[in-house]
């Protein structure tokens, strides 16, 4: 049966292309997402998109992933650093979730250094710029493929 993977993005990266270029690059968050489509697609994966400012709109994707995905590509932006809840979600949907950045966290300020959420994902990809995600679907697939 086809594959098919969630690809989840948490707050403010819906200004991807205006936000901080010198940090998060130019492209927007709909180049990026075209681009995993186009690597799904070659792949026969299907991939959905949900991008979400509200935490607990991103507990409901995760949730609601359950009943379709086989995993998550998930930049949870901000919310890396301080949802127990997002944490709880991930635990709770049982799913492999690639924490993805396009920033190196660790190589800026001391905040961004703690993950609520790294211990209970499959893996973490970071500090690729838009290249992140695509080597997180990869790792991803890699994975259910055993
Ligand atoms: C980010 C890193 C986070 O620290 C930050 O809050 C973001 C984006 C990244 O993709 O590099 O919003 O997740």
């Amino acid at each position: 049966m086809a594959r098919a993977i969630l690809v989840l993005n948490g707050p403010n990266l819906n200004l991807l292309g205006t936000r901080e270029p010198d940090v998060y690059g130019s492209d927007t968050l709909d180049d990026i997402v075209g681009d995993l489509r186009t690597r799904a697609v070659e792949r026969g994966v299907e991939l959905r998109d949900i991008q979400s400012n509200h935490e607990g709109e991103l507990v409901d994707a995760l949730q609601e992933a359950r009943g379709w995905a086989d995993g998550v590509v998930f930049n949870p932006g901000a919310y890396t650093h301080t949802s127990v809840a997002l944490r709880d979600a991930i635990s709770a949907c049982g799913l492999p979730v690639v924490e993805t950045h396009l920033s190196n966290v660790h190589a800026r300020e001391e905040f961004r250094h703690t993950s609520m959420l790294s211990a209970v994902c499959l893996g973490v990809v970071g500090g690729f710029g838009r290249h992140s995600y695509a080597l997180a679907l990869d790792g991803l697939l890699a994975h259910l493929d055993g």
